[in-house]
């Protein structure tokens, strides 16, 4: 099976922020309560940005670090549950803000938490097949569904954007991801009657996580017959450090290799995982040829995890 390279990342995120302090003015919660249950201290809000700027703000500067020829692009994807519009897509008004050429696939994506890890795999096979590279991207303005009066639910949630541009290698790769149906664990209505807001049963929705993150880690793990210590990082989907806290104590040992930033960012669903990527390639924490599991888990519900040559 192809693997893939990747050659860049970059985020964005909007400058207004939304720190506990205050979160706690518009909503009856406690700043030291929502540290200490989640380990989210603070998160991005957009003002004037939505899911498409934020994708081109990602966009733009991962071509100021690449320096490619953009007509080798030849797909791009966009996983979001928060697109400005249902159409046209973020990707094909990305794709024309990035001075991309016209004959390319562009699409959104739409699995929740998991959708950068559906569409990496989605892009995976797409340029394993026809070639070029492939620009997948995942943006949310989560702040345009959270109903800032419910304190379960409007204290995880940020905005921002991720993007990694990939193009078809040899390097080791491998993909895991599922589906259950579960409305009452996560949910959002989409277009016609009734209210738009996430509504969500934090108790069942943590649970899932923990189990279904470690049985990801864990098939990937068997599947490519590498332990956790040949593997260098370990990077979750950011929704609670409580939820990442229980899944790495399970792997005694390993628990430095489970990098986090949500401290900064809340849970920014499709984002985070390209958020985290970009950070860690900007701190010069992944190196060509090391070894990360990325798995993400979320709303469906949706899980994909990847173990991957980088
Ligand atoms: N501020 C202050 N108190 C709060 C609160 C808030 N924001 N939210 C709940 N509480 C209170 C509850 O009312 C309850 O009080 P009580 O004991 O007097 O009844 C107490 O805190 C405990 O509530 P509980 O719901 O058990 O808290 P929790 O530890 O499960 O944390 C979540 C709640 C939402 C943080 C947690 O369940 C969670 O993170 N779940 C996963 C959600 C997730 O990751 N979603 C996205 C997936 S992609």
């Amino acid at each position: 099976m192809k693997g893939i390279k990747i050659i860049a990342t970059a985020s964005a995120a909007p400058a207004n922020s939304y720190d506990n302090e205050k979160l706690c003015t518009m909503v009856d919660s406690d700043p030291e309560w929502i540290e200490t249950r989640t380990g989210i201290r603070n998160r991005h809000i957009c003002t004037n940005e939505n899911a498409v700027s934020l994708a081109v703000e990602a966009g733009e500067k991962l071509f100021a670090k690449a320096d490619i020829d953009k007509s080798r692009i030849s797909a791009v994807i966009a996983a979001t549950s928060t697109p400005e519009f249902v159409f046209p897509s973020v990707a094909c008004m990305a794709a024309k803000e990035l001075g991309l050429r016209r004959e390319i696939l562009a699409f959104d994506l739409s699995a929740a938490c998991s959708g950068f890890m559906y569409a990496l795999e989605t892009a995976r096979c797409y340029i394993a097949q026809n070639g070029g590279m492939a620009l997948v991207i995942g943006t949310e303005k989560l702040s345009g569904i959270i109903d800032y009066t419910d304190r379960s639910t409007c204290i995880l949630f940020g905005d921002g954007a991720g993007a990694a541009l990939i193009e078809s290698s040899d390097k080791l790769y491998h993909h895991v991801s599922g589906c259950e149906a579960d409305i009452r664990a996560l949910s959002l209505k989409g277009p016609g009657d009734g209210d738009r807001f996430v509504h969500m049963d934090g108790h069942r929705v943590f649970r899932f996580a923990v189990s279904i993150l470690k049985e990801v880690v864990d098939k990937l793990l068997s599947d490519t017959g590498l332990t956790i210590s040949e593997v260098n990082y370990v990077i979750c989907h950011q929704a609670n450090a409580r939820i990442i806290d229980a899944v790495k104590k399970k792997y005694p040992g390993q628990e430095h290799k489970f990098y986090m930033n949500l401290e900064e960012y809340g849970n920014t669903s499709a984002a985070s995982i390209p958020l985290l990527l970009s950070e860690m390639f900007e701190k010069g924490l992944l190196r060509d040829g090391m070894k990360v599991i990325c798995a993400g888990f979320g709303a469906g519900l949706t899980w994909g995890g990847t173990l991957m040559e980088i």
